[in-house]
C-alpha cells in the first residue's frame, strides 16, 4: 500500500506527464519476491536534450532512483528496458524516401500504421544509454533491449507491434514464475501502455 500510494504521488507531481501503466488487480498490491519492477525506456534520447525527448522525462529520474532506493529489495528483480534501434530501423523517418517524423506509412510486418519517428536510441550511442545519474546497477538489474530487429518497431517490452513475435521477457518472467509486474517509465502513451495491455493479455497480474 505505501508502494501505491509513492506511485500515486509521483502520479501526481509529474502532473501530465508519463509514470506509471498502473492496473489496478486483486491480492496485496505490495511487491515481492514473485514481483519484477518494469523500468520501461529511461534513457537519454527519450529526456531533454535526447534524440526523441519527453518533456519532464529527466524530471522522473529522482523519483525513480527514491523508489528504487526504497523498493529494490522487495522484488524479485528490476528490469530495465530500452529502446535500441539499429541505424537503419523501420520507424526512423530517414529511411523512407520523401517521408518526415510523425507522418504515418504502412509498413510490411504491420498491420497498423507506423508512425515514424526522428532517428532515436541508436544502438552502441550516447543517446541510447541510460541518464548517468539513474540508479542503475549494472551487478543486480537485468537489462532487456527491444526493437532490435530493423523491420518492426516494438512499443511494448512483451512483442512488437505487430504482434508477431513475442520477446523473450514473458517467458523470463514465467519461468522466474513471476506474479506481479510493477511498471515505471517513459513515454505512457507508447511503451509503457502498449507493455501493460500486452502483460495483461500474456496473463500476468497487472499493477
Ligand atoms: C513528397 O511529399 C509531398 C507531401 O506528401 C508530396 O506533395 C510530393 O509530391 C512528394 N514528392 C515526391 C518527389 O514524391
Ligand atoms: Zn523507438
Amino acid at each position: 500500500m505505501i508502494f501505491l500510494n509513492f506511485i500515486l504521488k509521483i502520479t501526481l507531481i509529474c502532473l501530465l506527464i508519463i509514470v506509471t501503466g498502473l492496473v489496478f488487480g486483486e491480492d496485496t498490491r505490495h511487491p515481492n519476491k514473485k514481483s519484477v519492477l518494469l523500468v520501461i525506456d529511461v534513457q537519454n534520447c527519450f529526456i531533454e536534450e535526447g534524440s526523441l525527448a519527453v518533456s519532464g522525462g529527466r524530471s522522473l529520474v529522482p523519483f525513480i532512483n527514491h523508489l528504487l532506493l526504497e523498493y529494490r529489495p522487495y522484488f524479485e528483480e528490476v528490469i530495465f528496458t530500452k529502446d535500441y534501434h539499429p541505424r537503419d530501423h523501420v520507424s526512423f523517418a530517414s529511411q523512407h524516401f520523401n517521408k518526415s517524423a510523425f507522418q504515418k506509412i504502412k509498413i510490411k510486418y504491420d498491420e497498423n500504421e507506423q508512425t515514424l519517428w526522428p532517428d532515436h536510441c541508436i544502438e552502441n550511442t550516447q543517446d541510447s544509454e541510460f541518464p548517468s545519474d539513474l540508479n542503475f546497477d549494472a551487478n543486480k538489474d537485468v537489462v532487456f533491449k527491444k526493437a532490435t530487429n530493423k523491420d518492426i518497431d516494438s512499443y511494448s517490452v512483451f512483442m512488437d507491434n505487430g504482434h508477431i513475435s513475442k520477446t523473450n521477457l514473458d517467458e523470463m518472467l514465467k519461468s522466474k514464475q513471476i506474479k506481479k509486474i510493477f511498471m515505471v517509465g517513459i513515454a505512457t502513451d507508447y511503451c509503457v501502455k502498449n507493455s501493460a495491455i500486452d502483460a495483461k493479455d500474456l496473463g500476468n497480474l497487472l499493477f
